[in-house]
């Protein structure tokens, strides 16, 4: 291994491949027996040592001695050879024990990073999102009212007078110890999103397009399909002019947009005391296209919201403090729908409680 560099007595290319292929195999042969830290030094001192390395006597005894037309040709293996030991002696560090210790602490930059979980929108708020989108393309402005409401805004002025069977259907909370106040004022949990309307009116005359999305309270049983507390979009539009062919225009681009262009619309004479007339909406089903399925108990359609032309006992009570609803001048429609029941539509959930119950099994499917 230290045999000494030997002269170099021809500077052909032939003689300097055989010159430096002698080197390279001297050289490899060392760092394959390198045998730990002092090995390393050993190594670098025989190889690359400033006063007596080889790579130094190489250059004293071949650079220094060539001739000019070979100065090049030598440079050129010297530069490559004197890389191959700097690479060996990196193997050979590479392999000590110094660097297995700080092998052991590398990071690996392949290995996945810590995941953050960064919600998504409830599938309730988003449809309800949805929907009201539908209709600010169209115009609408979106208000918002109390969920606690008088008996005045809930019922009355929606033209659910004291001791109308209506008020049945739509039993829910009342607040306690209010017996020594006028029925009007008494406060509730509201059980629709109508009470809104008025509000709306009271504060803006004519002319109107809102949208008013929100949570109700009823005292219905939970099953399937109901919850005491469900959210509801509703609609208001009052202007000059408005008629029932607005309403069912506007309705069924609503639907086609929320549930896709194939969908048709079909209304329904209906019943609230807040209409006059009033219809239910049913949208040609969805999941057979209207042939007739399971889901839509084979009929081909399914009620989806309530609608009507405004009732002018409501307007009165509007004029109340906007005299500029005058229903010989102005008329509107207005409609209401259930948020749940459009998302179960939309997203095929069988069961109204899946929203609620907050199962991240079930709400990862919606991010
Ligand atoms: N408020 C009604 C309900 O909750 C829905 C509706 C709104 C119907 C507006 C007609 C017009 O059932």
């Amino acid at each position: 291994m230290n045999e000494e560099i030997p002269n170099l007595t021809a500077f052909n290319e032939a003689a300097l491949d055989l010159a430096f292929a002698q080197l390279e195999g001297q050289a490899r042969g060392a760092a394959t027996a390198i045998d730990g830290e002092e090995g390393v030094e050993a190594f670098r001192l025989q190889w690359l040592g400033r006063k007596q390395g080889r790579l130094k006597e190489v250059q004293d005894r071949w650079l220094k001695a060539a001739p000019g037309e070979a100065k090049k040709p030598l440079g050129v293996r010297f530069n490559a050879f004197k890389e191959l030991v700097e690479r060996l002696l990196d193997e050979a560090v590479g392999e000590g024990p110094r660097d297995a210790a700080l092998k052991a602490e590398v990071i690996d930059i392949t290995l996945p990073g810590t995941r953050r979980l960064t919600g998504a929108e409830h599938p309730i708020t988003r449809t309800l999102n949805e929907i009201v989108g539908v209709f600010a393309a169209l115009g609408y402005s979106v208000g918002v009212g109390p969920e606690v409401e008088t008996d005045y805004y809930n019922f009355e002025c929606m033209n659910f007078p004291p001791g109308h069977p209506a008020r049945d259907t739509q039993d829910t909370l009342v607040v306690a110890g209010q017996d020594r106040r006028p029925q009007r004022d008494r406060l509730l949990m509201r059980t629709h999103t109508s009470p809104v309307q008025m509000r709306t009116m009271e504060s803006q005359p004519p002319p109107v397009r809102i949208v008013i999305p929100g949570k109700v309270h009823r005292n219905d049983a939970t099953d399937a399909t109901h919850s005491p507390i469900f959210h509801q979009v509703e609609g208001l539009c009052v202007d000059t002019n408005i008629t029932f062919s607005d309403l069912k225009g506007t309705l069924d681009h609503g639907m086609k947009a929320l549930f896709g262009s194939a969908v048709k619309t079909r209304f329904f004479p209906s019943f609230f005391p807040f209409t006059e007339p009033s219809a239910d909406v049913q949208i040609s089903c969805i999941f057979c296209g209207g042939k007739g399925c399971r889901k839509c108990k084979n009929s081909g359609w399914i009620e989806l919201l309530g609608c009507g032309m405004v009732d002018p006992a409501v307007f009165a009570f509007a004029a109340e403090k906007q005299p500029a609803y005058d229903p010989k001048k102005i008329s509107g429609f207005a409609f209401g729908m259930g948020v749940e029941r459009i998302a179960m539509m939309k997203y095929g959930v069988s069961e109204i409680g899946q929203f609620y119950a907050g199962d991240m099994r079930f709400l990862d499917q919606f991010v």
